[in-house]
């Protein structure tokens, strides 16, 4: 049972008695114990073993006493159940057997089968529901994200074939939107279904395009989704990635709750260019990490300074961890995110400050 909900309440842009943290990817190999389990399974084997799944998922939760729970799985995991062969490489990613590069191999793609081909990811949703005392949070990846890697066949700097398809054969680009959409909605429908208790689109990689392109050839599927999981009654986040601080005023119209912000946009610039409906979530350089704890909390102290001005902050970095961080400064970042705003809202400095 969900006995700490700071973080459903920022979420909602409600009152809360101390600023919400988790970080992205903080089940990873920063932990030790973590690491040894990798010695015996790969990423994969361990999400379809449902119980295994469920205890990576809860060790970053008890070891740095987070706000948030976030589903171990991986944004590749329902491409499998639409015919895409792949595997997650070590220090590269998710690397693809059958790339897609033609409108026959998009006509090929099936409707993902969640019963059928997901449900050890299901019971490990029902796990986490029946033991967390955080909220549990499950994911997806935006179509542009998995497009990106579906048609490069790995990890990819330029994005060249990816734009290729885009800019000169749109109708292959739209067909496969659309299909990687009805993946998002289902796959998120039935996640929160199961017992999630918010749901995050992870969209990595759209910063690589200009704004426009961005209007043009990814907010009409980004819409839909939202629109479509308008009675997913759980909060819902969009995270647009790395460098997408231009593509912010786009989302303005959004039917999500939350927007993730990574570290080149300010809290105050990124809640002004998405405007008033939205929780902010973000948005500390990961790499601040690497520095002596003193900078780490002036880094820290700083974001949630202004995080803190409205309702409706969550404290997070604006990507995902790395495996050199170190579990004691984020167990130490933790406690001082938890410390100084409930401090600073017990002296009352956000009323002062909100006008
Ligand atoms: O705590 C968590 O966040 C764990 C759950 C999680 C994973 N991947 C597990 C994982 C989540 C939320 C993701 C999302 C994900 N996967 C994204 C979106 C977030 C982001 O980082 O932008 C993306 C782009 C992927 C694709 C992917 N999978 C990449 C780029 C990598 C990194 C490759 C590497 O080795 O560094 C993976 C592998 C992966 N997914 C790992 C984990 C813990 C690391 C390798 C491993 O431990 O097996």
């Amino acid at each position: 049972m969900v006995t700490n909900d700071s973080f459903l309440k920022a979420c909602r842009r409600e009152p809360v008695p101390t600023v919400p943290v988790w970080y992205m990817r903080q089940a990873g190999r920063y932990d030790p114990d973590y690491r040894k389990i990798k010695e015996k399974f790969s990423l994969l084997d361990i999400c379809k073993q449902p119980e295994l799944a469920a205890e990576v998922t809860l060790m970053p939760v008890r070891k740095l006493g987070v706000d948030a729970a976030i589903l171990y799985s991986d944004i590749m995991n329902p491409v499998a159940s639409m015919g895409i062969d792949f595997d997650i490489v070590a220090n590269i990613g998710p690397v693809i057997h059958n790339p897609i590069r033609t409108a026959a191999d998009v006509a090929r793609l099936r409707p993902i089968d969640v019963d059928g081909d997901l449900p050890h990811i299901m019971e490990t949703i029902r796990i986490l529901d029946r033991e967390l005392t955080v909220p549990l949070i499950t994911f997806a990846g935006a179509p542009f994200t998995i497009a990106s890697y579906l048609i490069e066949g790995k990890p990819s700097k330029q994005y060249l074939r990816t734009k290729a398809m885009m800019y000169g054969e749109p109708d292959v680009w739209f067909a496969l939107m659309d299909k990687l959409g009805d993946m998002v909605i289902a796959y998120l429908k039935a996640q929160a279904a199961a017992g999630a208790k918010a749901v995050q689109l992870f969209d990595s990689w759209v910063g690589a395009l200009a704004p426009h392109d961005f209007d043009v050839y990814v907010l009409p599927v980004i819409t839909r989704i939202f629109h479509e999981l308008a009675n997913v009654t759980q909060p819902k986040i969009y995270f647009p990635g790395v460098s997408s601080g231009e593509l912010l005023p786009s989302l303005a119209r959004l039917e999500a709750d939350v927007i993730g912000l990574d570290w080149r946009v300010s809290i105050a610039e990124g809640r002004r260019r998405v405007g008033e409906r939205f929780a902010v979530q973000g948005n500390l350089d990961p790499v601040v990490l690497t520095a002596p704890m003193q900078v780490i909390e002036r880094h820290a102290a700083a974001l949630l300074d202004e995080g803190m001005k409205r309702p409706g902050y969550i404290f997070n970095l604006g990507h995902g961890l790395f495996p050199e961080a170190s579990l004691d400064k984020l167990k130490g970042l933790t406690a001082f995110v938890h410390d100084y705003s409930s401090s600073r809202f017990a002296a009352g400095v956000e009323r002062s400050e909100a006008r």
